[in-house]
């Protein structure tokens, strides 16, 4: 069978998000505020519907892992520990004709077109290239640039009750720093036996030179990080386990395969013994999605020389005293996001020659799990009845504006796997129809078996 055409443009999501309320430009009345974005009340559902399926996979559903939600703000020596104030940065280059900022990595791959890997050089090596092959600005196209500076990606603020005592504090720039200081904590209070996981989901924040494409690089944006903590030996099999975990997750959400592939990484980060990423085919070209890491005992070794607390795990069978290694799994949650509204998006050629937009999402994922639609305004109080009854199982919209068909289509667009139509013999039989997304076709069936029906095609 032929291969269907992807249909989707980093354009057409902008639009359709902003249409439907799923995404809006952060602060927008007030001209935006670069590279900041709003979930509306679609997207806020899906999102969380994202964040909750990862948590089930990953916590939930996981032997031996546990959750914290650790505070944003933290002491400033744990990101010296981390390394974050010295080696978080990346090699910014200024246009001196139009004053863009740009990363002298990025401006590489765009001129070689990807053929030739910046990660592989040096900083020097980096700027040679750029004078040598005229590397031109891509806002004014002029060839006038700065030396090669880095730039640390930390968001710096201040904390203290008074002018004169003020000290410098971060937002943090990823999550796992707040599982790494609760490793003591967690094993403490929950008596896990190594190896065993520390989850969280919440806030990171970059200050990226070249952030853009949507939500795919936002300064602000959500992690969700799983650190398994095993002993030293059996990391290399906890790594190829975490790919395996980590892809299969995908394939759960309803991902195509040929849309995503592993690809190691050149050059590790100051913290990796092993790392590699899975990229997937965004609307902008193929580009990391997630990333797996083996981080050795780095971070617990550096937070137990920093604090002068002890991070050793002592093994409650041999004895054995150790710091263990960590395999991380990280994904942005609204990288993710991006992924899945890319995936979902389809434009469908109907037979009338009608095109519809549609998001073919995992009904797990979808905002509403049915939109209930009255065929007329008179039938409301039945289908006020029936939809107040589903609300109690899963999120419904009500839907009374508009042709049919129009509201069928504005469900489509967001993704809605099932309409439900109230007619009179509804009020005669207890049946309504039930309109499926994908195929478009309907059943009839009693009002009183709708919420188990629905509820099949939410397992995860
Ligand atoms: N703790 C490891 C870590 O933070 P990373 O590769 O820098 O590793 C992990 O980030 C994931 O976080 C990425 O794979 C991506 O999904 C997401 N992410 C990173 N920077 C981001 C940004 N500026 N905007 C949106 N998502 C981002």
């Amino acid at each position: 069978m032929a291969e269907k055409k992807r249909t989707v443009t980093m354009d057409k999501l902008v639009n359709l998000c902003k249409a439907r309320g799923i995404i809006f430009p952060g602060s927008e009345i007030y001209g935006g505020m670069g590279n900041t974005w709003d979930y509306g009340p679609v997207g806020v559902e899906i999102k969380n519907n994202i964040k909750r399926a990862w948590w089930k996979r990953f916590v939930q559903e996981s032997d031996n892992s546990f959750g914290v939600d650790a505070a944003i703000l933290m002491n400033s020596r744990v990101w010296e520990a981390s390394g974050h104030t010295t080696s978080f940065s990346d090699p910014k280059m200024d246009c001196k004709e139009c004053k863009s900022r740009h990363r002298a990595d990025n401006l590489i791959e765009a001129h070689s077109k990807g053929k030739v890997n910046p990660d592989l050089m040096t900083n020097e090596e980096m700027e040679a290239y750029i004078n040598e092959h005229h590397v031109t600005c891509p806002i004014c196209g002029k060839f006038n640039w700065t030396g090669i500076r880095t730039f640390n990606l930390m968001f710096e603020t201040s904390r203290g009750v008074t002018d004169e005592s003020q000290n410098k504090i971060y937002l943090r720039p990823e999550t796992a720093q707040g599982e790494f200081v609760n490793f003591m904590n967690v094993q403490r209070t929950t008596r896990a036996k190594v190896p065993f996981g520390i989850a969280q989901v919440g806030k990171a924040f970059r200050n990226e030179i070249t952030p853009g494409n949507f939500i795919f690089r936002t300064i602000e944006f959500e992690q969700m990080e799983h650190q398994w903590f095993c002993k030293e030996g059996t990391d290399g099999k906890y790594y190829e386990e975490f790919k395996e975990k980590a892809w299969q997750f995908l394939m759960d959400l309803g991902f195509d395969k040929e849309h995503l592939r592993f690809k190691d990484h050149d050059k590790l980060a100051h913290y990796a013994k092993q790392a590699c990423d899975i990229q997937y085919d965004f609307p902008m070209g193929w580009s990391e999605l997630n990333g797996i890491h083996n981080r050795t005992n780095y971070d617990l070794s550096r937070h137990q020389e920093f604090s002068g607390k002890t991070m050793q795990y002592i093994d409650p069978v041999t004895n054995e005293k150790y710091i263990p290694y960590v395999i991380e799994y990280s994904i942005g949650a609204d990288r993710l996001m991006l992924a899945v509204l890319s995936e979902a998006y389809d434009e469908e050629t109907l037979q009338d020659g009608e095109v519809r937009n549609v998001l073919h999402l995992h009904p797990v994922l979808a905002a509403y799990k049915a939109a209930v639609l009255p065929l007329q305004k008179n039938l409301s109080e039945k289908a006020q009845e029936i939809y107040k009854k589903l609300c109690k199982r899963f999120p419904v919209t009500y839907d009374v504006a508009g042709s049919i068909g129009k509201r069928y289509r504005r469900q489509d667009e967001i993704g809605t796997p099932f309409c439900i139509t109230i007619d009179f013999d509804t009020l005669e039989d207890n049946t309504v129809t039930v309109r499926d997304r994908d195929s478009m076709e309907q059943i009839r069936i009693n009002a009183d078996e709708l919420a188990a029906y629905i509820e099949k095609y939410l397992e995860f």
